[in-house]
């Protein structure tokens, strides 16, 4: 009798068990980050820094899913495709998790948004927009709602512009830390594996010209 080749899965944790142990861990990590340190309004402003980065691994997973599992098949990287979704849903869990930390990091130090420009805003708030969006459209129903042409094309331009607000939100970062430079560099690197991942799906779809 012909045995089973099915790969096994990657991940012990599936789907929303996989999401909730993600948003467990962010809780946890929020929490540690704010009780080990002596002052509150510090521990809420590493908290803020802390959530922006789980964040933006939890995006580098889901931007670059698709291009690991043309590049380099494997069952971990067939997995990431197959759990893009509840790591996209565990990066907008992430992501809501740092605006309630601005809230009160903003309730806690008063000069906090008079000393911000409407300007310097920008990115962020559209960054939160777009979050906001991708998330919404992450269920069946909404993708149904929304059709597949609109779907893509949504979920295209969201995940190029979050790429280009942690590019950006790193970059600026970098006169106040040299160590800024390894998240711009991670994510100039996603985005050459996600471009050559594309280039190689677009090359294996073209049909081979006949020889004679
Ligand atoms: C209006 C919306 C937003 C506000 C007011 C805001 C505010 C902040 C603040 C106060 C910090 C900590 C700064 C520090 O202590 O140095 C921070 C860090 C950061 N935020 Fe946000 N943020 C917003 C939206 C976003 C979005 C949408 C993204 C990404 C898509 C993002 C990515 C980052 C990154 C990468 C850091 C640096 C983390 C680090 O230090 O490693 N932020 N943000």
């Amino acid at each position: 009798m012909p045995t089973t080749t099915a790969t096994p899965p990657a991940f012990r944790f599936q789907g929303w068990s996989l999401f909730s142990l993600i948003a467990v861990l962010v809780l946890l990590m929020t929490a540690l980050t704010v009780m080990l340190n002596p002052d509150l309004t510090e521990g809420v402003r590493s908290a803020i820094r802390a959530t922006a980065r789980s964040s933006f691994v939890l995006f580098l997973l889901a931007f670059t899913a698709s291009a690991f599992a043309v590049l380099v098949p494997s069952p971990l990287s067939k997995s990431l495709v197959r759990e893009r979704r509840f790591i996209g849903l565990a990066f907008a869990f992430s992501h809501l998790v740092h605006a309630v930390l601005i809230y009160a990091y903003g309730q806690l130090n008063t000069e906090f948004w008079p000393g911000r420009t409407t300007l310097g805003n920008v990115p962020g708030s559209v960054g939160y927009v777009f979050v906001l969006l991708l998330a919404l459209t992450s269920f069946k129903s909404t993708t149904r709602l929304i059709g597949a042409k609109a779907w893509k094309r949504l979920h295209t331009t969201g995940m190029w512009v979050l790429a280009a607000i942690f590019a950006y939100s790193n970059f600026k970062r970098i006169p106040m830390s040299d160590w800024y430079v390894l998240p711009l560099g991670l994510i100039c690197a996603a985005t050459a594996v996600r471009l050559v991942g594309k280039l190689a799906q677009a090359n294996k779809r073209q049909p081979l010209p006949r020889t004679v």
